[in-house]
């Protein structure tokens, strides 16, 4: 006889629920971007045509991984590769990513300072159990992607630090030294999710000297560290004249204290494969292996073996990155020109220059004019133009100041310039 097990589980689910799970996870915020996309799915259900700016992934049905990485995947399958990977990646992955940072962004770790994961996420969530304890101070700075998640998990005092348009919302290397005494980790990242800016090759220089400067002087009398989670996961999509910057590069001094994440998920536009790795010194790697082997989060052989393969062949690289490049841009070359004509019209509307990443910054400027709230900006986007965007809230910039963020990894240009007449009709009528 099977057993239904739902005639075994209690009347409230959500009671139990609460009684059973450890105080930190019952207090686990669920991401608004998936809340977001709840209502898109809704609304399109209903029959409504909506272009969907929402989601940080990318759509097959638009770009696709490399050719020639589909044909290793099947290959290493075919001959077998499908048993554990060492819990830091194979060899020949931890030595082609190594070369790739030597070659590209001129950083000679060795293959001893590469450490493979599932994804950047477990190298992120690693570095923030290696690093901190709970009270420790950590931070990072608004808006930005997922790190109150990770601060939560970790139980750490988190200082947000919030930036502005004015500095493309990075932060001043002034905001970060007099944020960095008590803190035990730093997270940044560049170039930025939610906001498609990349950080200025000045700033980032100064910001790193302030590290070294808060180190060594902790490390004169005896005190820890603060690391720094250095999230370059965008850094082969830039866009125009902008260059990616790396501290490490700029700053060699701050070599110990800086963990670099990286991933496939982006610049490969394979979000799904699951591979990520962190770059960082070769004595915290072992720490960091053997984290990750007891999360089991390692990057599926297979892929493992493709992503070598493909990474020792950079002029394979080069080339599927400048059609990707070219297809990210001529999406939010689009949005930028449309918002910008809309603007010349006297609408209340605006947007960042794309710099990097897929996504672009959008400003609607009707907070205090008929609108209280972004959330009443968007859900007013959303009816009234068919377009889904995700407010800055959703990346912990808790004021409403109209601010959005626009991604294009899902979306056709026709869709595209479709919906950007949507805006502006609704701008229109509005005004
Ligand atoms: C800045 C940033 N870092 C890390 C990640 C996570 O990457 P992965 O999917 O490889 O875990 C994302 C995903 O959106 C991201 O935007």
């Amino acid at each position: 006889m099977t057993i239904r097990i739902a005639d075994h589980l209690p009347a409230d689910p959500d009671r139990a629920m609460r009684l059973a799970l450890d105080r930190t996870m019952a207090e686990m915020k669920g991401s608004r971007i998936l809340g977001i996309a709840g209502d898109v799915q809704a609304m399109q259900a209903r029959g409504r045509r909506i272009c969907n700016l929402t989601v940080g992934d990318f759509s097959p049905a638009h770009f696709r991984v490399p050719d020639a990485l589909t044909d290793q995947v099947q290959r290493a399958m075919a001959e077998g590769h499908t048993n554990y990977p060492p819990a830091d990646g194979i060899p020949e992955l931890k030595r082609a990513v190594a070369d790739m940072y030597a070659r590209d962004l001129g950083l000679d770790y060795g293959a001893a300072g590469v450490c493979v994961g599932s994804g950047a996420r477990p190298p992120i969530y690693a570095a923030w159990r290696l690093f901190t304890e709970p009270g420790d101070g950590s931070l990072s700075f608004l808006p930005s992607w997922n790190v109150g998640y990770y601060a939560h998990f970790c139980k750490t005092r988190h200082e947000f630090v919030r930036t502005t348009a004015d500095t493309n919302f990075f932060p001043t290397a002034d905001q970060v030294a007099a944020a960095l005494p008590g803190k035990r980790l730093m997270y940044m990242n560049s170039p930025l999710n939610p906001t498609g800016t990349a950080i200025d090759e000045a700033v980032l220089r100064d910001i790193a000297q302030a590290l070294v400067d808060e180190n060594r002087a902790r490390e004169a009398v005896g005190d820890k560290p603060c690391m720094w989670i250095y999230d370059q996961v965008y850094w082969r999509l830039t866009s125009g004249d902008t260059r990616h910057h790396n501290p490490v590069r700029l700053v060699p001094e701050c070599a110990p204290y800086v963990i670099h994440v990286d991933a496939v998920s982006k610049w490969l536009a394979g979000t799904g494969l699951r591979v990520g790795w962190a770059v960082l010194p070769p004595y915290l790697q072992a720490r960091m292996k053997g984290f990750i082997g007891h999360m089991g989060a390692w990057a599926p052989r297979p892929i493992q073996q493709a992503t070598a393969w493909l990474l020792d062949r950079p002029e394979l690289v080069a080339d599927y990155l400048s059609g990707l490049q070219a297809a990210i841009d001529a999406r939010l070359r689009r949005i930028h020109a449309a918002v910008q004509e809309m603007r010349a019209e006297g609408l209340p509307i605006d947007a960042i220059a794309p710099q990097g990443a897929i996504y672009l910054s959008l400003h609607v400027d009707m907070i205090g004019r008929g609108f209280d709230t972004n959330e009443q900006i968007r859900t007013w986007l959303l009816e009234e133009a068919g377009v889904a965007v995700v407010p800055f809230q959703a990346f912990d910039m808790p004021e409403d100041t109209g601010w959005f963020r626009m991604s294009v990894g899902a979306v056709g240009i026709e869709e595209l310039d479709e919906a950007l007449l949507r805006i502006r009709e609704a701008l229109r009528r509005r005004a």
